[in-house]
């Protein structure tokens, strides 16, 4: 997730256990071809991470394999092609959503980053374009016949942006059609998990192979361990306290300061900050006070404030 799952957020996650598939922030072909100083940030990694999705964006048939290729070559696990993302500025070069509108293009670019690579190639969709248009199951089943060899499918068109409800029924039909296409392939099922018990029923309702959460995820970097357990076992374990929420934003922190250094560390901060406190009483002045702040002590001494100071 673009802003979210950077290395500091998916350190933490892997420190905390149950996420089984870590994805980069969704990178541009273009930007890996010309190697922007941004782009080389958003696929710092380490060799704990493996096997690490690297998603790219984009349409332009020679830059999405010879990107893929040098993601490869970088040591991605998978490379995933976003054919989801419904933010304008994506959608305009091509890529993202749009493509679900193209699927002859959409195929082009994944049998030429198909040949590209030695390494699994995966594709994330939506369910179709707008509601006029659901094409979901047909279009993966086409993703498919083209070298993809698994399918992550958020419940959304792209005219929903991230309103209303994913559309679970959809995603069912695009299980079925992937498994018709060819039963190997898995399906991940996306949209609105948000704990476990929706994990569970996200399952029973699709047939999917695999779930992918988002935005419950942020600022909640336990919530994959609590999702993991309750399937295991169906034990129900509790979210951290305060005070020990209090603890994993510092030491998100340390991570984006390992990462960013102190002043990118202060920025990013402000964001994440605000994620973890979401729900406790008084956060509206918390959030006021962490985007005032300038260096990483003073983020410490607003986050343990807030938090309460069990932080050992
Ligand atoms: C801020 C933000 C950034 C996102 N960035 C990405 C991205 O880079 N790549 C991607 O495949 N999906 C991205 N998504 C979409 C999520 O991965 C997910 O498909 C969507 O939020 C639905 O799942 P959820 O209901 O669990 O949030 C993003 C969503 C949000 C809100």
């Amino acid at each position: 997730m673009a802003g979210y799952s950077d290395y500091p957020m998916r350190c933490i996650v892997r420190e905390l256990g149950g996420c089984g598939l870590f994805y980069t922030e969704l990178i541009s072909c273009h930007s890996v071809i010309h190697a922007h100083e941004k782009t080389r940030a958003l696929l710092k990694s380490d060799r704990n991470e493996y096997p690490l999705v690297v998603q790219l964006f984009g349409s332009h048939l020679e830059y999405m394999p010879a990107a893929a290729s040098e993601m490869e070559a970088l040591g991605a696990g998978l490379i995933d092609i976003n054919m989801g993302c419904p933010v304008s500025k994506v959608v305009k070069t091509g890529g993202g959503a749009v493509l679900m509108k193209e699927p002859e293009t959409a195929a082009k670019i994944v049998k030429v980053v198909r040949n590209a690579i030695s390494i699994p190639l995966t594709v994330k969709i939506r369910i179709g374009w707008d509601s006029n248009s659901i094409n979901g199951p047909d279009f993966a089943a086409r993703m498919v016949d083209s070298g993809a060899q698994c399918v992550a499918v958020h419940g959304r068109t792209r005219a929903q942006g991230y309103a209303g409800k994913a559309d679970w029924n959809e995603i069912a039909k695009v299980v079925k059609a992937v498994k018709k296409a060819d039963s190997s392939v898995p399906v991940i099922a996306n949209g609105d998990i948000v704990d476990p018990l929706s994990a569970e029923k996200i399952i029973e309702t699709t047939g999917c192979d695999g779930i992918m959460i988002g935005r419950a995820a942020m600022g909640a970097p336990w919530l994959f361990r609590r999702v993991a357990r309750y399937l295991k076992d169906k034990t129900l374990i509790d979210d951290p306290s305060y005070p020990e929420k209090g603890r994993l934003a510092l030491r998100h922190l340390e991570l984006l300061k390992e990462t960013y250094g102190e002043k990118g560390a202060s920025l990013h901060i402000r964001r994440i900050a605000c994620a973890y406190g979401r729900g406790k009483l008084g956060v509206a002045e918390f959030r006021r006070r962490i985007v005032g702040v300038t260096s990483t002590e003073e983020a410490k001494l607003v986050i343990k404030d807030f938090f309460g100071e069990d932080h050992e």
